[in-house]
């Protein structure tokens, strides 16, 4: 049997290398040059077109090569009796948390401002606030979101965490449910959103979410463009209520050149490199996949589509 690969991203190659090697047996076909659709018995896409698997009849499994799986849940075709899995690696989890410790920080030491003030080569110190001073929210508490509250916890942060279903994370003073949201977010200096998009959480900071925030609070975004209303967010920096924000995913990606997030004083823009998949360690992990696919045990990782996650 062989394996369907898809991925429009430029380190296919790189994505092929590894799979290769770590299924030396398998023929490994990028769509669409796929040959016979027969002979195809498991999938590892990213960004596939809409309808295309379900042309693959002898499907055992299809993986996601990102963490997010929100574009392939988004496919009306999508084949709903066999099982798919979303990429958990821990060297991803390290990566986000890195990426929202490095943002976090920058915020906290007021790195922003002192960028600020450079450029009037203005030499004004401010107090300084220690990290247990500091409250962080996260916003989802997968596996991302628990590795980076390992992470900030490490640094002596104050932790809050808000997920769709109850968690109990050591450290972390945890609270679910939208009904607790804007409580958490009125309690932060620094929210940080680590959700999977789905119907829920579409637009979930919207203006009363935003509004909600601490006055002078940063919002750090490293999930999907599609849960924050910009115009909501810029207005937000606009008036004030705001401090600034960093921002990893965008609606449209790649962000047009003339978008106005690029250009505001108050937002930081990265091209969502935040949580990048990692070939090598993935490899390996979809490796094991199709193998227990092949022996029907595929259990772990797997997306409930109607959660949409
Ligand atoms: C990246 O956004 C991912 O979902 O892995």
């Amino acid at each position: 049997m062989a394996i369907l690969f898809h991925s429009p991203w430029d380190n296919a190659d790189q994505w092929l290398a590894a799979l290769r090697a770590a299924l030396p047996k398998d023929e490994i076909r990028v769509w669409p040059d796929v040959g016979a659709r027969s002979e195809i018995d498991f999938a590892m896409v990213w960004q596939i077109p809409p309808g295309v698997l379900a042309g693959f009849p002898n499907l055992l499994g299809i993986a996601s090569l990102g963490a997010g799986v929100d574009a392939l849940v988004a496919d009306p075709d999508l084949p709903r009796n066999i099982p798919i899995t979303r990429l958990v690696d821990p060297l991803m989890a390290d990566r986000m948390a890195e990426y929202v410790c490095a943002t976090v920080l920058h915020y906290h030491l007021g790195l922003d401002i002192y960028q600020e003030q450079q450029e009037r080569a203005h030499w004004q110190r401010h107090q300084t606030t220690d990290a247990p001073g500091r409250t962080i929210a996260l916003l989802g508490l997968g596996q991302m979101g628990q590795r980076c509250a390992h992470h900030l916890g490490g640094l002596g942060f104050d932790l809050l965490g808000w997920s769709r279903r109850a968690k109990e994370i050591t450290g972390v003073r945890c609270s679910h449910g939208l009904s607790r949201l804007h409580q958490v977010l009125a309690s932060a200096d620094i929210a940080v959103l680590l959700l999977p998009l789905t119907v829920e959480t579409t637009n979930l900071m919207d203006r009363a979410a935003i509004s909600a925030m601490a006055p002078g609070s940063y919002l750090i975004n490293c999930s999907r463009g599609e849960i924050v209303v910009e115009d909501d967010l810029i207005a937000a920096l606009d008036g004030g209520h705001l401090a600034g924000a960093t921002l990893d995913a965008f609606r449209a990606e790649p962000l047009a050149p003339d978008h106005p997030l690029w250009r505001h004083p108050k937002i930081r823009i990265t091209p969502h490199i935040a949580s990048l998949s990692a070939p090598a360690t993935a490899a390996l992990i979809l490796a094991e996949q199709v193998h227990q696919a092949r022996n029907h045990r595929l259990r772990q990782d797997l997306v409930v589509i109607d959660d949409g996650y």
